[in-house]
């Protein structure tokens, strides 16, 4: 095994962008729409896997939403979460912050609590199986109006105890963060961590709209921030976080190949970059593929992995004090590795 490949899967890991909706795996998807009677469009699970070709976020979208069509009951949450968080553990990762659709499921009559349920109960026995901790960030979906994204907000604050954040995901373009102002104010006093995708396929001008319209205290993707340098000077002295997919960057076409990716301009600039999968089943690998890749294809040095690994860290809604004993671990396999 190359000798950064050992690192990568000996350090512990942090994962902030995950859609847990999209590590349904075909095999999974079929093995669903079977035990609920479902029909898919599709003959095998090689024909999905063929169907899984983007030219764009809303290609990718509109398969993204067809196929968590086939989760409806709280089982089908927690096998979905379960299955992610085995795989996480897999990765050597301890500490998820998964994202969540609630209105991928309500709009389709399935209750919020039924989702909310499925996905608890995983995230519960997997701390306890596995270690992995896992907080859950609700998204909005931006392409739906402010008012839908509010009847959302309203369900989760029952739930408080049970969702970290929220955030705002779904087809950028066209959909301002401006939107969702109002949604977000009312999520902030009620004391939701805030998150945005932002600067994905959308311009810099968004990334600018989550941070002074949305007051987001990290931005998902940002990889277009690039092209902006006061907003970059600003993401290196503020230290806001931006989670970073490389391989999604690649099969949405936000960049045109891995050797083409920011990934480490952002660390030469300063900026607190972390390395997710986003919809690991859809594009090709986990977060664990997802160092691999962007270490060989950028030549990322030792320093430079470990950097991203403890931003991911940093990043995390972790308390102080488990983000020491991560951070300590870090210091501990580096040292074992010979650096
Ligand atoms: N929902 C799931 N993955 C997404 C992405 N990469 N961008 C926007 N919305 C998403
Ligand atoms: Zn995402």
């Amino acid at each position: 095994m190359h000798d950064t490949d050992t690192l990568i899967a000996q350090l512990p890991k942090c994962e902030l962008h995950i859609h847990v909706e999209g590590s349904l795996e075909p095999e999974l998807m079929f093995a669903l729409a079977r035990r609920n009677g479902i029909r898919l469009p599709y003959a095998s699970v090689d024909a999905v896997r063929q169907a899984y070709r983007f030219r764009n976020l809303q290609d990718f979208l509109d398969i993204y939403y067809q196929g968590m069509s086939v989760l409806i009951t709280e089982q089908d949450f927690y096998d979905l979460a379960w299955a992610y968080l085995e795989r996480a553990h897999a990765d050597n990762v301890r500490h998820v912050e998964m994202f969540f659709d609630p209105q991928g499921h309500t709009s389709r009559g399935i209750p919020f609590t039924t989702v909310l349920e499925g996905l608890t109960r995983a995230i519960g026995d997997a701390a306890e199986k596995f270690g992995v901790k896992a907080s859950l960030i609700m998204c909005f979906l931006r392409h739906l109006d402010a008012a839908d994204a509010g009847r959302t907000l309203d369900a989760a604050l029952a739930f408080k105890d049970r969702i970290a954040g929220v955030g705002l995901d779904s087809s950028e373009t066209g959909n301002p963060p401006g939107k969702f102002k109002h949604v977000f104010a009312r999520a902030r006093a009620a004391g939701f961590f805030l998150t945005a995708h932002a600067g994905e396929e959308g311009p810099p001008s968004y990334v600018w709209e989550a941070l002074d319209v949305l007051g987001v205290a990290r931005i998902d993707h940002g990889v277009r921030s690039m092209e902006d340098e006061p907003l970059v000077d600003r993401f290196a002295r503020e230290r806001i976080p931006l989670t970073v997919c490389p391989l999604s960057n690649v099969r949405l076409r936000v960049v045109k190949d891995l050797a083409h990716h920011p990934l480490r301009r952002m660390l030469d600039k300063g900026l607190v970059a972390t390395v997710n999968s986003d919809d690991p089943a859809y594009f090709g690998g986990y977060v664990q593929a997802n160092y691999r890749v962007s270490a060989q294809a950028l030549r990322l040095e030792r320093d430079e992995v470990a950097a991203l690994v403890r931003n991911g860290i940093t990043a995390s809604l972790m308390p102080k004090s488990e983000k020491a004993a991560l951070l300590a671990e870090v210091d501990r396999v580096l040292a074992a590795c010979g650096s």
